[in-house]
């Protein structure tokens, strides 16, 4: 898929590509097949699809997928998960296809979402990322995240701790 880039619309302002055009919109079954690749191939546990159908279902979920559009096919290029439960939105998964990445994908996701969960009346958002994941925790400090914890030994795969990181909305 590199190389496949469109007119303007999303770009991280970073480099000299042309943008990419790009949708964002509610995440649907029939997107589960190109979402699994990617969560396959983004995380060491990934979720299974049963997962994602739940997830889907949940009233309190929030969960939508960037899609380019490409010779009339749509191609799924990342997707965010979150729960926004009272005044607390929380970010259960998020990732962009590696041949995506950099190019402000999910800092559009991002600030979709974190308006979307204040337009709903949340006053935090909360999310968990592993201390190795250096892109993920610079996209969430970029976003005003801090750190306010740490869960002990949190992730069973490698036993890493969790930081947790919450910002005000
Ligand atoms: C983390 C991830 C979602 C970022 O997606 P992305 O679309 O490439 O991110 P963006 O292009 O929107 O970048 C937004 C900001 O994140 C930070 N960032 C993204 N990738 C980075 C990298 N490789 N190194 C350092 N900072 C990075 C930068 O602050 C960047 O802002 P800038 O471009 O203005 O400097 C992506 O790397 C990914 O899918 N990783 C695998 C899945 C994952 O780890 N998800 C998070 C679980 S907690």
């Amino acid at each position: 898929m590199k190389g496949l880039y469109c007119k303007e619309k999303h770009s991280s302002g970073q480099d000299s590509r042309p943008a990419l055009d790009i949708r964002h919109r509610l995440m649907r079954i029939s997107d589960l097949e190109q979402v699994m690749k990617i969560e396959r191939a983004c995380f060491p546990s990934p979720w299974a699809k049963d997962h994602f159908i739940r997830e889907l279902d949940l009233s309190y979920g929030y969960h939508r997928v960037a899609v380019m559009s490409s010779s009339g096919e749509s191609v799924i290029v990342g997707y965010m998960v979150a729960w926004l439960v009272q005044e607390e939105f929380s970010i259960m998964n998020i990732a962009v296809r590696d041949d995506f990445r950099k190019q402000g994908i999910a800092k559009k996701f991002l600030q979709k979402g974190l308006a979307f969960a204040r337009r709903g009346g949340a006053q935090t958002a909360w999310l968990e990322v592993r201390p190795s994941n250096i892109p993920a925790r610079a996209l969430y400090e970029r976003f005003g995240f801090i750190q306010a914890g740490r869960r002990k030994r949190y992730y069973q795969d490698t036993g890493e701790d969790a930081i947790v990181m919450v910002r005000a909305l």
